[in-house]
């Protein structure tokens, strides 16, 4: 039985869980979640200095809770893990200093997590968690990826956005409709009432300057162009905008580039299964799309919990229990935090010399 405290303030959600690796699988014994969003809705986005600030105030209250309905002690933790790469850097500073302080107090191992291993690790929470190999898309706020995981762990980038991340789209999209940060929520619940191919948009396709184009590649700036041209000509009409159909439509096309690029890559590679993580997953329109066309294709689909979509301390927990069962692995209490850092550097960070 392997147990670990995780915490994760990578960007606006403060986060503390316990997770524990059983005979049955993984456990999240306790995660709560101090989310900042209504405090950011009101600048259009996330103020870095505040989302500090507040990680300081909630993060103490997040990990006595989780203890405490854990029913755990620090003496039964076998880690303390925090996230400490990509993110906001003052944010991420205070997951790290508070783990790193508890770990030394408690004379507990460190464990430093990536960011997007966490979100990689979210599916390992799924009541019947696939087995690698398998193509995760990842999509979240920051990324759009495709990434290969092979049986042994290793992992291979085989798609990426060139531009906005599929998150980032649905947040300024919300905007130019009006609605509220986070975009993604906003526009999943006004699209429920349109019509979804009222609008023709285009699917952004990333020209190779060989010719032809990148098969699994992503782009979202035009989307977001387009969106803005059909607004300025709808607004000339002088009616109401159709606010449900233009979020349907956009919903609509992003769903589709994400299962047609993904289910491609699947098939092309030979790769039975697909893996969905990050806060874009957790859209209901394309969930239900990628089970229904991996049906059709005969790969398997398999989506993080809904609750471990969006930024969690739960998936920082599943992927501290992971690298806890290669090795008895533990992090340089001198590491520092970083802005961006490779994926596949992560385990840069359970060096004995810190790279940061
Ligand atoms: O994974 P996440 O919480 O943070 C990052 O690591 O970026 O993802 C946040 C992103 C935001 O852009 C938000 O608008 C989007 O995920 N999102 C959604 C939904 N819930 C969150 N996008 C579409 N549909 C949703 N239901
Ligand atoms: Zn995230």
């Amino acid at each position: 039985m392997t147990t670990v405290l995780a915490l994760e303030t990578s960007c606006d959600e403060s986060a503390a869980a316990i997770v524990r690796r059983s005979g049955r699988g993984m456990e999240v014994l306790a995660h709560g979640i101090a989310s900042q969003v209504e405090e950011h809705a009101q600048w259009g986005g996330v103020v870095p200095e505040i989302a500090s600030r507040r990680h300081v105030e909630a993060l103490p209250h997040l990990v006595e809770a989780a203890l405490s309905e854990a029913d755990v002690a620090f003496d039964q933790l076998d880690a303390v893990a925090a996230t400490v790469a990509p993110g906001l850097v003052g944010a991420l500073m205070v997951g790290s200093v508070t783990a790193r302080s508890l770990a030394v107090l408690h004379q507990r191992p460190f464990l430093a997590i990536h960011h997007l291993e966490a979100h990689l690790a979210s599916v390992q929470l799924a009541p019947d968690p696939p087995n690698p190999p398998y193509l995760v898309l990842l999509v979240s706020g920051g990324h759009t990826e495709l990434i290969r995981v092979d049986a042994d762990g290793g992992m291979l980038r085989l798609g990426r956005s060139h531009d906005d991340a599929a998150g980032e789209a649905f947040d300024k999209v919300a905007r130019l409709l009006g609605l509220t940060y986070p975009g993604g929520p906003a526009i999943q619940a006004l699209a429920e009432t349109g019509d979804p191919r009222r609008f023709a948009l285009p699917k952004g396709r990333v020209k190779r300057p060989e010719g032809g184009f990148y098969p699994y590649d992503f782009s979202f700036s035009g989307l977001k162009t387009a969106m803005l041209r059909q607004v300025e000509g709808l607004r000339d009409l002088a009616d109401p905008l159709p606010l449900a159909d233009l979020a349907a439509s956009f919903e609509q096309v992003v769903a589709d580039v994400l299962v047609d690029r993904s289910l491609r890559c699947c098939r092309e590679l030979g790769l039975p299964r697909l893996v969905m993580v990050g806060g874009v997953a957790a859209n209901r329109r394309l969930r239900s799309l990628m089970e229904l066309r991996g049906g059709k294709d005969g790969v398997d689909v398999c989506c993080a919990p809904l609750a471990y979509c969006t930024d969690n301390a739960a998936m920082v927990g599943a992927a501290a229990l992971q690298r806890l069962s290669l090795a008895p692995q533990k992090s340089s209490i001198s590491l520092g935090v970083s802005a961006r850092w490779p994926l596949d550097q992560a385990s840069a960070l359970q060096a004995e010399a810190p790279p940061f």
